[in-house]
C-alpha cells in the first residue's frame, strides 16, 4: 500500500478524516494484522464508508481472509459530556508524582 492510496482517499474523505488520522489507523491496523491479533476487525461510526475502504484496503494487504464489519447508529454525534477532567477537582496522581525527588535544602 503507498502514500498516494493514503491521499488520495483523505482527499475524498476530507470532511470526515486527513492524513494523520489515516495514517495512525495504517499502523495500529496493520500492525494487529502483521502480529496475528485473532478476531475480525470492527468499524463502529461508519457513516459513509470513506474510512472503511481504507480498512479494507489494509486488510486486502496484508490479511484478506479477516472480516471487516461495519456499524452505525446514523443518529450523527451526541452532545459533548462535562469537561474532563473535572477543573474543580484536585490534581489527579499519577505514578510519576510520587517518584519525584524532593529538591533539598541547602544547608545555610
Ligand atoms: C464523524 S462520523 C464517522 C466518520 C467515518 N468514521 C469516516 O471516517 O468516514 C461519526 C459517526 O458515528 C456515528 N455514531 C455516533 N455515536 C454512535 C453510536 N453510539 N453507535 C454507532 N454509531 C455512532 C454517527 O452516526 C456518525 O455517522
Amino acid at each position: 500500500m503507498d502514500n498516494e492510496a493514503i491521499l488520495e482517499i483523505a482527499e475524498k474523505n476530507a470532511w470526515m478524516t486527513d492524513v494523520d488520522r489515516l495514517v495512525n489507523l495504517y499502523w495500529a491496523l496493520s500492525q494487529v494484522l502483521v502480529f496475528e491479533v485473532e478476531g475480525d476487525i470492527v468499524e463502529l461510526g461508519c457513516h459513509a464508508g470513506g474510512t472503511s475502504v481504507f480498512l479494507q484496503m489494509i486488510i486486502d494487504h496484508f490479511d484478506p481472509l479477516r472480516q471487516l464489519h461495519v456499524y452505525d447508529s446514523f443518529q450523527g454525534l451526541p452532545e459533548p459530556g462535562p469537561p474532563w477532567p473535572d477543573p474543580d477537582s484536585p490534581p489527579a496522581r499519577t505514578a510519576g508524582s510520587s517518584c519525584r525527588r524532593r529538591s533539598r535544602r541547602r544547608p545555610p
